[in-house]
């Protein structure tokens, strides 16, 4: 690449990883813990413009659990989930923000960029306060996974009590509500429960889990390697909701800049290059995706971490 600036390549593979990853990323695939059922018959060489029509024809983005759907309808947890979807809190926006979590936000000074957007989505445990220089202060969406949820100060941190929350967790790949009711990752549905009445005014949504297997299913379709039989990491997950619900979509460190660190987290002293790569989640194939599908420049991507993507109701299939 000139000048030596090199951006993620996005034909990465597990070979490329070190003997350490390599060997986590093999230990996942092996083990299928969901129960995922595919072969693999992966075209690596689809377009930007064609993987965008994937994404938006065959994802159903933004189906959340509504109070009326069977059959956890007759649940106490039915009585606290909100009658209507995800679009009667959230957009449409026109441009939008997606802020990874990456270390290498940390001296990014992206702060004002990320709030000058309409909304902008954070993940987990993600604050702003004291790095408000680098990631901002709006939060208008923030996705959860289930293992954040389980954590002691979940219920009563003030972290969490600005903008929408939508939680998720990894269910089993047949998507079967039952069956993921009874066998969650994580305590979602209690955790989920207990929030909701100690606050009742937030706006609170459950994604479906068809959801995070339909776009695991775009990347493996994608791909020309066996992929890890993991949910997609929240970054995809995400950016798939944001594309749905905003005219445009900029993703901040997700295919790393020149800033380029083992610190997992910018709100941690934690290293480790899995975070960056993936070691559970396809994390790797996910970046090859996203760095085909972006309308932005590689200087964007070296200089400022930025990913441009079109919102779905942009892209004519
Ligand atoms: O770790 P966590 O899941 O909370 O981070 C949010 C998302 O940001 C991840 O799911 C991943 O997609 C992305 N991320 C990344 N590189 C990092 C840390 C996070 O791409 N070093």
């Amino acid at each position: 690449s000139p000048n030596g600036r090199t951006v993620w390549n996005e034909n990465m593979s597990s070979s490329m990883l070190g003997t350490r990853l390599r060997k986590a990323v093999l230990n996942y695939q092996a083990m299928n813990k969901y129960g995922v059922e595919s072969s693999v018959s992966g075209q690596a060489n689809r377009s930007g413009p064609e993987l965008l029509c994937q994404f938006k024809t065959k994802v159903d983005a933004v189906s959340t659990l509504t109070s009326d759907l069977q059959p956890l309808a007759s649940l106490t947890l039915s009585t606290l989930l909100p009658p209507n979807p995800l679009t009667s809190d959230l957009g449409p926006y026109r441009s939008c923000a997606v802020v990874s979590s990456a270390g290498s936000l940390r001296h990014s000074a992206l702060g004002k960029e990320i709030d000058s957007h309409d909304a902008v989505l954070r993940f987990n445990a993600a604050p702003t306060a004291g790095y408000e220089r680098d990631v901002g202060t709006k939060t208008t969406v923030r996705l959860l996974n289930s293992q954040v949820m389980d954590e002691q100060r979940f219920l009563s941190s003030s972290l969490y009590s600005s903008g929408v929350l939508v939680a998720w967790d990894p269910a089993p790949f047949s998507a079967d509500l039952m069956q993921w009711y009874n066998r969650t990752d994580y305590p979602i549905f209690s955790q989920y429960q207990r929030y909701r009445r100690l606050h009742p005014l937030q706006p609170f949504y459950i994604l479906h889990p068809r959801f995070q297997w339909q776009v695991w299913r775009r990347i493996q379709d994608n791909i020309g390697e066996p992929i890890q039989r993991n949910p997609p990491s929240s970054g995809l997950l995400g950016t798939v909701l944001m594309m749905s619900v905003c005219d445009v979509v900029h993703v901040y460190e997700f295919l790393p800049s020149r800033r380029k660190t083992e610190l997992c987290h910018y709100y941690q002293r934690f290293y480790d290059a899995a975070c960056t790569l993936g070691a559970y989640h396809p994390l790797l194939y996910e970046k090859n995706l996203v760095k085909r599908m972006n309308r932005g420049t590689d200087r964007d991507i070296y200089n400022h971490g930025r990913v441009t993507l079109p919102g779905f109701s942009q892209v004519n299939c």
